[in-house]
C-alpha cells in the first residue's frame, strides 16, 4: 500500500496523525483552562465526557493516531540512519541550514512519550479508565479537580511536565510546519509564514499548559481542590450520583437525605455512622439475623456501601486519610459484598 510502502506515503501518515495531534493538545489545552477559572465547570466537562460512548470513540481515535504517528516515527528514523549509514557517525557538525530539532525530532518525541506515560497514569487510569472497568477509587472518577489535587500536590509532577511542555514545544514548532511541507505544501512564500504560525501557535499552547501547571501546583498546595465549599458540595453530588447509578430508586431515600444535610454535619456524622454499623456487624448473632432477613440485610449492606463511599471521601477532603485507594473501602467492607451476593 502507498501509504506505507513509499516514503511520501509514509510521510503524509506523519503528517496527517501530527495534525490530529497538534488539534487534541490544541483542545485539551482550553479545556484545561476552564480549570483555572471555573474549577467547578471543569468537573463538569470532565463528568460530560467521562466514559460515554463518543468519549469512548474519541479516546480510541485518539489512542489509533497515537499509535500510528509513533510507529511510523520509528519506521521513518531507521530509514533515515539506514539511508545515511555511517555517515551518521562521522559528520558531527549539522549541515547548513538544518535546524537542530528536525535532526532530533525522534529524540523530542520519546521525551514527550515518555512525560505522557506519566501522565495518563496520573488522569486518565484514575479517571475514564476506572469508570471503563466499574471499579471505583474512594474519588469520583469525574471529579478532575480532586486528580489535580493529587497529581500537583507531588514535588516532582511540575518539574516533570515542564520537562514534557519544552519538549513539546520543540518538537510542535518543527512538526507544525513541516507536515505542510511533507503534503507538498513547499512554497518559498508559504513556508516562512508556516514557521512563524508554528512559533505562534506552539508557543500559546505551551505557555497555557505552564501557566496551568503553575496554577495547579500552587493550588494544589493550598489544599484549594479538598476544601472549596463549592467544590466539595459538587464531589458530594458526584458520589450520590455514583451510588444512584449502583443501587438505583432502592437508594433515592437515603441519598436525598444526605444530599439535603451540609457538607459539615455529615463529615462528622456519616464516619461515626459507619463505625456504629461496623460494631453492630459485629455483634454475636447479627450475621444470622440478616441471613434470616434478606430485605434486612440488603438495606443493611445498601447503606453501609452508601455511607462508607461519603465518609472515605469526606476523611480524605478533611485530609483524615491520605489513602485514597479502592483497598479502603475493600478493607472494611469484603464480608459486606459477600452478603449482598
Ligand atoms: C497542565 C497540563 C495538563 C493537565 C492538567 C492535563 C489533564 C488531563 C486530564 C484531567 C486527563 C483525563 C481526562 C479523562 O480521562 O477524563 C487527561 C488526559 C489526557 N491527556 Fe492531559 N493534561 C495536561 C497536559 C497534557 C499534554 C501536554 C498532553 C500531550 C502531550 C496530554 C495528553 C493527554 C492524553 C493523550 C490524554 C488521554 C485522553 C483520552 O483518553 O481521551 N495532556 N489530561
Amino acid at each position: 500500500m502507498w501509504l506505507s510502502s513509499s516514503s511520501v506515503g509514509r510521510k503524509f501518515v506523519m503528517a496527517c496523525s501530527g495534525a490530529f495531534l497538534v488539534l487534541f493538545v490544541t483542545f485539551h489545552c482550553l479545556m484545561n483552562s476552564v480549570a483555572i477559572c471555573w474549577p467547578a465547570a471543569y468537573n463538569s466537562i470532565c463528568e460530560f465526557l467521562g466514559a460515554n460512548w463518543y468519549a469512548l470513540i474519541a479516546s480510541v481515535i485518539l489512542a489509533a493516531f497515537i499509535i500510528v504517528h509513533i510507529i511510523y516515527a520509528c519506521i521513518l528514523t531507521m530509514q533515515n540512519r539506514q539511508a545515511r549509514g555511517s555517515q551518521r557517525y562521522a559528520i558531527s557538525k549539522r549541515p547548513a541550514g538544518v535546524e537542530w530539532t528536525s535532526q532530533n525530532m525522534f529524540v523530542l518525541g520519546v521525551v514527550i512519550l515518555a512525560f505522557l506515560v506519566v501522565h495518563l497514569i496520573q488522569f486518565w487510569a484514575r479517571m475514564q479508565l476506572q469508570e471503563i472497568r466499574g471499579c471505583e477509587e474512594a474519588l469520583p472518577p469525574a471529579a478532575g479537580t480532586l486528580f489535580l489535587q493529587e497529581a500537583f500536590q507531588l514535588v516532582w509532577t511540575p518539574i516533570v511536565y515542564i520537562i514534557g511542555f519544552i519538549a513539546l514545544w520543540l518538537h510542535m514548532n518543527h512538526g507544525f510546519w513541516s507536515m505542510f511541507q511533507s503534503v507538498g505544501w513547499d512554497s518559498t512564500v508559504w513556508i516562512p509564514r508556516l514557521k512563524k504560525i508554528a512559533v505562534c501557535w506552539s508557543s500559546i499552547v505551551v505557555l497555557l499548559f505552564i501557566a496551568q501547571a503553575i496554577v495547579f501546583t500552587v493550588k494544589a498546595h493550598q489544599g484549594y481542590y479538598k476544601t472549596d465549599p463549592a467544590l466539595r458540595d459538587q464531589y458530594k453530588e458526584m458520589v450520590a450520583a455514583m451510588k444512584e447509578k449502583d443501587f438505583g430508586p432502592d437508594a433515592a431515600q437515603v441519598l436525598t437525605q444526605i444530599k439535603s444535610m451540609p457538607y459539615e454535619v455529615l463529615s462528622q456524622q456519616l464516619p461515626q455512622a459507619v463505625e456504629q454499623m461496623k460494631m453492630q456487624k459485629n455483634m454475636p448473632g447479627f450475621d444470622q439475623q440478616l441471613e434470616a432477613n434478606p430485605d434486612m440485610a440488603r438495606q443493611f449492606n445498601m447503606n453501609y456501601e452508601i455511607f462508607n463511599s461519603f465518609a472515605t471521601l469526606f476523611e480524605y477532603l478533611d485530609g483524615n486519610n491520605s489513602q485514597t485507594e479502592v483497598e479502603v473501602v475493600e478493607a472494611v467492607a469484603p464480608e459486606m459484598s459477600n452478603t449482598n451476593n
